[in-house]
């Protein structure tokens, strides 16, 4: 590990902690990194990462920190690979929409599938939110982190069991977002059976095209999400008569990491119609569900978190129109994805040809992102060495070619046994991370100030082994 360290602070170049800072830090951090690029290309990748992240480097020439926690440390103590969170990015993501939306009735339920870990499930529903479910098993954590939130609980997803309706009737969730006319019967006939009133919201498919990687794009005709908009009302008339079935609110999301504010706002304008016709029909909504998908920005340089929410808040506020009920948002990434880092120490450097791959501990099992969307994810070293920036491959140890988390990336030089972090993986990271090539998944920890806890530990050979029958 020895080697000369990059003089950042002479460089002009200490990055900006944003935590808690909003946009007077950021519009900050944005100079920062001009003045970064004007002196000295060595750290530019570097000090533009890091902006609206909670990962800084507090002394020239020290290790990255979340917080006030270094990562070297917590590598040390906990191993990697390894999933570092900051819980007070995620309390000032929350406050963002809170605040944002301050002036109306609203409820934001986070959704549980970006990071279903218990500890941030808690942290939230401490701060006011609820949830966006999408399985029993997500009731379930829900139930085990945080119980008092159950009323605030919004169940989506195409596909609920009889068996996951029961459960979430017992636990008395806020609203079940239905998804087909024959979902809708399901429902009312487990409602009837429990003899517990259901909730519901529609989740009309608006036919609005947003502007996404097309796996994680939801609101047009052609995704088998949600009812079609032009059915809703009869439906919604159709069941009016049901006693067991209460026509609670409509929803709607048409996709995910969508960067704009203006699909929303033609989504969420379709659906106030709606909401507006029905209420001519003598059917007054409670509320309208704009479901989740606000992005983040991968990439290097600036980026005023607080500046998209109340643009993302603006637009659907002035969509909504006249509608007085609550508003429901479903976030999930924005929340969760800048708090965390996966870290994770070079195995090795390996030259093939005119190729460089630098070989990691953590592999496509950990962070699928960039394998199964090619997503960019920023990779930072842990402790910078000096020396020129080269293209390099960063990739993992399983037994596939997509098992990659950067290519062609220009990297300060790195040496085996060095620490990375790669950057942006709060969200949509550990939540969809597998045992593929039985490996075990890795621990994770969460940063409050200057404390560090572990919330899950790394998996052992035995967890993977138990269910299995010889
Ligand atoms: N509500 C519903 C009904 C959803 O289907 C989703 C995400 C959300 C809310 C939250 O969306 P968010 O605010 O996180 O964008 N694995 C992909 C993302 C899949 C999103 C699926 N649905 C990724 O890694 O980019």
């Amino acid at each position: 590990m020895a080697g000369h360290r990059v003089p950042l602070l002479r460089m002009g170049l200490i990055p900006i902690l944003l935590q808690g800072a909003g946009a007077r830090l950021a519009r900050q951090n944005a100079v920062g990194s001009r003045e970064s690029s004007s002196q000295g290309k060595l750290n530019l990748t570097q000090s533009q990462a890091l902006p609206s992240r909670p990962f800084h480097y507090p002394q020239p020439e020290s290790a990255l920190h979340c917080g006030k926690v270094s990562l070297e440390v917590l590598a040390k103590r906990f191993g990697t690979p390894l999933y570092v969170y900051s819980a007070d990015q995620i309390a000032e993501r929350l406050a963002m929409f809170q605040q944002a939306l301050e002036g109306r009735d609203h409820l934001v339920c986070y959704a549980v599938k970006a990071n279903s870990a218990l500890a941030i499930l808690k942290l939230l529903a401490e701060r006011g939110a609820g949830f966006d479910i999408v399985s029993g098993g997500e009731l379930e954590r829900v139930l085990a982190a945080a119980s008092e939130a159950l009323d605030r609980v919004v169940y989506s997803g195409a596909g609920k069991t009889a068996g996951e309706i029961d459960l979430a009737l017992k636990a008395g969730i806020l609203e079940f977002n239905v998804e087909s006319e024959a979902e809708l019967e399901l429902l009312a006939a487990r409602a009837a059976k429990l003899r517990k009133k259901a909730r519901f919201a529609l989740r009309v498919n608006p036919d609005v095209f947003a502007e996404t990687h097309p796996y994680i794009s939801t609101g047009l005709r052609e995704h088998k999400f949600g009812i079609d908009i032009r059915q809703a009302r009869r439906i919604y008339k159709s069941v009016a008569g049901n006693r067991w079935l209460e026509a609670h609110g409509v929803s709607v999301h048409i996709g995910s990491q969508i960067r704009s504010a203006a699909p929303f706002g033609a989504a969420v304008e379709r659906v106030a119609k709606l909401a507006g016709q029905l209420r001519r029909d003598g059917i007054a909504l409670k509320a309208v569900d704009a479901g989740g998908g606000l992005g983040i920005d991968y990439h290097a340089g600036s980026f005023d978190a607080a500046a998209k929410v109340q643009e993302y808040a603006a637009a659907v506020e002035q969509a909504l129109g006249g509608f007085e009920g609550r508003l429901l948002l479903e976030p999930g990434r924005f929340l969760v994805a800048q708090a965390g880092a996966l870290v994770t120490r070079v195995l090795q450097v390996k030259r093939n040809g005119r190729k460089t791959f630098v070989i990691t501990d953590a592999g496509m099992n950990d962070l699928i992102r960039p394998a199964l969307y090619q997503a960019h994810h920023e990779i930072v070293p842990v402790r910078a060495r000096a020396g020129k920036a080269r293209a390099v491959d960063v990739v993992g140890p399983v037994c596939e070619t997509g098992d990659f988390f950067a290519r062609e990336r220009k990297l300060q030089p790195v040496e085996p046994g060095d620490l990375l972090a790669v950057l942006d993986a709060g969200a949509y990271g550990m939540a969809q991370s597998s045992n593929y090539n039985t490996r075990m998944r890795p621990a994770e920890v969460l940063v409050e100030g200057a404390k560090a806890r572990l919330i899950r530990r790394r998996e052992t050979i035995a967890d993977l082994l138990a269910p299995e029958i010889l």
